[in-house]
């Protein structure tokens, strides 16, 4: 008997062991990056840069066009148009989406015909219910993760008051999770808060809230702090210390909509952008050291379309309003994208296989063209290509690595980004600075990597690749099966 019972401590002991290496929560590949895309400039603007620069991104988040106002705008009629187009470029680009939100206890986001509405708990719980159940299911398998509410808490941490608290009472938002858990039980579901980014009584009660939630037996998988920002900077010990505290609870964390004006910051403009992209780079160092952040939204991308007003003086993003990269772009590339590995490979043998192909019509990011007039004679632009070689699925996974030729031209040296993703995956990431001419690089593969690519077998594999020197930038994508 003995030796049995002994058997049994120790597996008990390792599984106990395995748990506290790998928190339920932990992510298990690279950050992902995320930005919100805003709806007018999505779909109307005519400038192919506002794309163009976004299909840059590892993830997209629908800054309003999944809210309820926008999906369900009078009652039980529901409309996802603008959605349906973002979902659909995301899927053309190989990124993720990740939607917002569900639900948002503010009155004010609510339409017409919800806020004016007289409503008992059943009534308003069967609207809860229902706008759920048709907003996840329609989404269902194209959308993996969701806030799934919105702001619940005061400054002070109490409950906020809203429609939702008033009339269902304190529960609402435990139902609102497990409607959403049962319209897709594959989705990965939020509590999203705002001003809760470092300690203060607010961060407190959203670590209470969500903790409370899941003992309850909520379905609460994740929890994301919004970082729009506006006095107080944080450091990346504050950022990480906030990350950690939900993290330790077993669920992802994720920074949901970032965004850091300069308006307080003074100086010269490149004092004021030097500045923010200390503050980027503290937030992605942040989530790029705490095991339990998955991803880093930014509030949209470009200064031209920001909420945070006025615009020509908040410039809180990480491209210009002209799409031109800014030092807080390289800050959180940096902090993302663990330093160089590129060894150039020893010249290929020269083979029988083709030139790399034209350039692709979508660059991954702003356009050399974005780049200011330059005083005569002007340089060349600057232009990259990628190809991903055509490898079997099976050579990849042997090598653990992915072979890309790989052309930048118009520079004396660029820095060079390459992501690749599988279904909105990131797989593999690599960085390194690069001088003009062709070469052939191999991107390593994370044994992490290897498991999703053999799952993969027949899925697209996405390179994204950004080559940035002083202000501008060239961006170039391959896809390749996975066969
Ligand atoms: C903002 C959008 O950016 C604006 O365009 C819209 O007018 C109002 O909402 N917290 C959130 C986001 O969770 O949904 C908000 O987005 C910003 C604050």
């Amino acid at each position: 008997m003995k030796p049995r019972i002994t058997l049994v401590v120790a597996c008990a002991a390792v599984l106990l062991a395995a748990h506290a290496a790998t928190p339920a929560g932990a992510r298990t590949g690279p950050v992902q990056l995320g930005a919100a895309v805003y709806t007018d400039a999505f779909l109307s603007d005519p400038d192919p840069r506002y794309r163009a620069t976004l299909a840059g991104y590892d993830s997209i988040t629908a800054e309003t066009a999944m809210k309820i106002g926008i999906v369900q705008p009078r009652r039980g009629a529901f409309d996802f148009t603008a959605a349906d187009a973002m979902v659909a470029f995301s899927e053309a680009h190989g990124q993720g989406v990740f939607g917002h939100t569900l639900t948002w206890c503010a009155d004010s986001t609510l339409p017409g015909w919800l806020r004016n509405g007289s409503w008992t708990r059943e009534t308003l719980l069967a609207v809860l219910e229902e706008h759920v159940t048709r907003v996840v299911t329609h989404f269902r398998g194209r959308v993996a993760a969701w806030d799934v509410v919105n702001e619940a808490l005061n400054d002070d941490g109490t409950r906020r008051d809203c429609l939702w608290k008033r009339v269902i009472g304190d529960d609402w938002i435990a139902q609102a999770f497990r409607f959403a858990r049962s319209a897709d039980p594959a989705a990965k579901l939020f509590y999203n808060e705002v001003r809760a980014d470092f300690a203060s009584p607010k961060y407190d009660a959203t670590v209470n809230l969500v903790r409370e939630l899941r003992l309850g037996g909520a379905p609460v998988d994740g929890a994301g702090l919004q970082y729009h920002l506006t006095d107080r900077m944080p450091t990346q010990e504050q950022v990480q210390g906030a990350i950690r505290g939900l993290g330790d609870l077993g669920v992802e964390v994720h920074i949901s909509e970032l965004d850091v004006p300069v308006w307080r910051f003074g100086g010269t403009p490149e004092r004021r952008f030097a500045r923010q992209a200390e503050v980027y780079r503290a937030v992605a160092g942040a989530c790029q050291a705490e095991p339990a952040c998955v991803r880093i939204t930014t509030w949209g991308f470009t200064d031209r379309y920001t909420w945070r007003l006025p615009w020509q003086e908040s410039l809180p993003l990480p491209f210009d309003s002209e799409y031109r990269p800014k030092p807080s772009w390289s800050a959180m590339q940096e902090a993302l994208t663990p330093p160089p590995a590129p060894e150039p490979e020893p010249s290929p043998a020269p083979t029988a296989e083709p030139p790399p192909a034209q350039p692709p019509p979508a660059p991954a990011a702003a356009s050399a063209a974005a780049a200011p007039p330059a005083a005569s004679p002007s340089p060349p632009p600057l232009s990259l290509t990628v190809k991903l070689r055509r490898q079997r699925l099976r050579t990849w996974l042997a090598r653990r690595a992915l072979a890309v030729r790989l052309q930048l031209e118009g520079t004396g040296s660029a820095q060079v980004r390459l992501v690749a993703r599988v279904r909105g995956r990131v797989i593999a990431r690599m960085r390194a600075v690069l001088s003009s001419g062709r070469r052939s690089l191999r991107i390593e593969l994370t044994p992490v990597a290897v498991r999703a690519l053999r799952r993969a077998s027949g899925a697209r594999v996405v390179l994204a690749a950004v080559a940035t020197d002083a202000g501008r930038s060239a961006g170039a994508v391959s896809r390749v099966r996975a066969g």
